[in-house]
């Protein structure tokens, strides 16, 4: 039995795994490619050009491995290079869905709001371009929408720092000014940075369960779903790759796969 092409996403660093987990619980039989650039990370504090610049790069590296679809496995890439990278994949004669963060996770928020309040957290990068206030009000131009650039977060998960009181007291300096406010409080909180829903239960814990949570991997990985063709009866395989420091992302990544990831399944590329 041959192996399926691969499906290929990429993040700057392990964020991008909440994305992989949420495509190998609903598509687990793929073989998956995955790159986090952890030399170039962070990205949400960088310009769009740079990342722009940082995303074309790792996908001309992607593209070798023939993939069948492309996920921008990142908020702040999907913002600043979506058309980018599309029109690049276009322009190398592909015509695989490349599928980015913020439109399968706007679709989400809007269909499960109540009260059409959207609150949006993401890297300062994404929260600054507006990407996801365009992509809602394009959707329903009557919707309210807060945001806040909670860039701290990041560093915080890649720390590993997540379930600690310093990430209970960021939560609260970002999110208390707009949750605690009963009145006109958002219902839906898009988790608009895919290292977030690292901090679920702590925002859940903090803001109450009722409060929909949108995990824009999960929610990619429904669109992917519709835009492939899938492979059955394989066992899935994981490969990653980083731009720095395997050994510290397979620690991190283990967290996330337990023993479905090995030290050899990790490899270090120069891009
Ligand atoms: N995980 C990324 C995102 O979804 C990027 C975080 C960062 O590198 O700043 O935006």
């Amino acid at each position: 039995m041959t192996t399926p092409q691969p499906i290929a996403l990429f993040d700057s660093g392990i964020g991008g795994l909440t994305v992989l987990q949420a495509l190998t619980q609903q598509m687990p039989h793929e073989s998956y490619v995955y790159l986090g650039d952890t030399a170039r990370l962070p990205y949400g504090t960088k310009s769009p050009d740079t990342v722009r610049k940082y995303a074309l790069g790792i996908v001309q590296h992607l593209l070798t491995y023939q993939p069948k679809a492309l996920v921008i496995a990142c908020n702040t890439a999907s913002t600043h290079a979506l058309e980018a990278v599309q029109n690049f994949v276009a322009t190398q004669g592909l015509s695989i869905p490349v599928i980015g963060m913020i439109d399968p996770a706007v679709q989400a928020a809007c269909r499960q709001s109540q009260n059409q309040h959207i609150l949006v957290m993401g890297t300062s990068g994404t929260i600054l371009s507006g990407a996801y206030e365009r992509a809602l009000r394009l959707l329903n131009p009557s919707v309210k929408i807060s945001s806040v650039a909670c860039q701290m977060l990041v560093a915080l998960a890649e720390e590993g720092w997540t379930d600690t009181d310093i990430a209970r007291a960021a939560l609260q300096t970002y999110l208390d000014p707009i949750l605690e406010n009963e009145s006109s409080k958002p219902d839906t909180l898009i988790l608009g940075c895919t290292h977030f829903p690292l901090f679920a239960s702590m925002i859940r814990s903090l803001y109450g369960s009722e409060i929909h949570l949108i995990n824009t991997g999960q929610e990619a990985a429904h669109r992917v779903q519709t835009k492939i063709k899938r492979a059955s009866g394989h066992k899935e395989t994981m490969h990653f790759l980083v731009t720095d420091d395997a050994d510290r992302f397979c620690l991190n990544a283990q967290k996330f796969f337990s023993d479905r990831i090995h030290k050899d399944q990790v490899s270090v590329v120069d891009l």
